[in-house]
């Protein structure tokens, strides 16, 4: 009988095993996607909405515009609601048939997520992209959904939680048909700029179909400690803001990391007219969210944040000196 995997011959790309890297969280990970993990972030949505038969759903105007095309492409009504300085909903309505879409943005809001979670149950849907460590646990009550691309170098995978952790079988679904590593390898080998048009490519791929991920991807998440890429990500995050939150306009008590928490970010609001265009040119690629909030939103304060926040890296390929060249950066800019 011919065996179901081929065995001997060349050998593939070699990617170090999990359990060489003990940790708590890739365990976690590792069951998650045992059942496997989509494609993206907004397939995962576009399965959530199938699963829970959702009709309506409403969304922040301080949000991804990926988010908006999932249900327009799937014929589902939506409107808008706004968010406060703390990035919590404004007057949420707690009724059986309203669903809602809160991103825990940044990864610090994974407490007020939770809160959420606790009171509008299997009527939210807790968008976890900006905290891939948000362990669905802590929302069991509801859906969630985080996307891996946000923090490692692989080309798709999206984590799909059911409320009360049901489990899903994924196995129906193929693999993603369109994957691409190009602008992984040319970003390993030549820098941000000379990969960025595979990059947007790639992006591009990762609407359509509900397909799972490829192997590729789920066998590197397999070998990563997480523990230790969180551990970095706060460190680098508590000294930016040691040495930038004086002149942070965001509310500081959102600043404020909780025990836990993974950020996506050091999210800074100058008191100067600091731009990400100047931080680009000074090649700190700082990421700007969501700036097409600004022609849609009726509040200032979203149009504010969506225009001049700064996402300034806090990443697991950082150290202190990177970070050092960081506050160098913003703070020769001057008023
Ligand atoms: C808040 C938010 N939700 C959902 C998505 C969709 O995730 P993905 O790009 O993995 O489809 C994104 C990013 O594009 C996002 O920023």
């Amino acid at each position: 009988m011919a065996s179901s995997i081929d065995i001997g011959g060349y050998f593939e790309l070699e990617i170090p095993k999990a359990n060489t890297l003990v940790s708590t969280t890739n365990t976690m990970v590792q069951n998650q996607s045992s059942s496997g993990l989509l494609k993206s972030g907004r397939i995962a949505l576009k399965t959530i909405t199938q699963l829970a038969s959702i009709k309506e759903l409403r969304i922040p105007y301080f949000g991804c515009q990926v988010i908006e095309d999932v249900l327009k492409a799937s014929d589902i009504s939506y409107s808008f609601y706004e968010i406060d300085d703390q990035l919590e909903i404004i007057d949420p309505t707690y009724t059986v048939d309203i669903h809602y879409l809160y991103i825990n943005y940044f990864g610090l809001k994974r407490q007020y997520a939770r809160n959420l979670s606790e009171s509008l149950k299997d009527n939210v849907i807790i968008d976890n992209t900006h905290d891939f460590l948000g362990a669905s646990d802590h929302f069991k009550l509801s859906w969630s959904f985080n996307s891996m691309r946000k923090f490692f170098g692989v080309p798709d995978g999206a984590q799909l939680s059911c409320p009360n952790q049901q489990p899903l079988d994924l196995n129906t679904f193929s693999r993603n048909s369109q994957v691409s590593f190009d602008h992984l390898v040319d970003r390993l080998e030549y820098g941000a700029q000379r990969g960025y048009h595979a990059f947007q490519k790639n992006e591009l791929s990762l609407g359509g179909d509900i397909e799972r991920s490829s192997v590729f991807s789920e066998t590197i998440l397999k070998s990563i400690a997480f523990d230790s890429i969180r551990d970095i990500r706060m460190r680098n995050y508590l000294y930016l803001h040691e040495r930038l939150a004086e002149t942070n306009e965001f509310n500081p008590h959102l600043l404020e990391l909780t025990p836990g928490s993974t950020p996506f970010s050091y999210p800074y609001l100058p008191s100067t007219s600091l731009t990400h265009e100047y931080c680009w040119g000074k090649k700190l690629y700082a990421s700007r969210l969501w700036p097409e909030c600004i022609n849609i939103s009726p509040n200032p304060l979203e149009r504010r944040l969506a225009g001049h926040v700064i996402h300034l890296p806090v990443d697991h390929r950082y150290n202190n000196e990177v970070m050092d060249q960081i506050v160098k950066i913003v703070t020769d800019y001057g008023e």
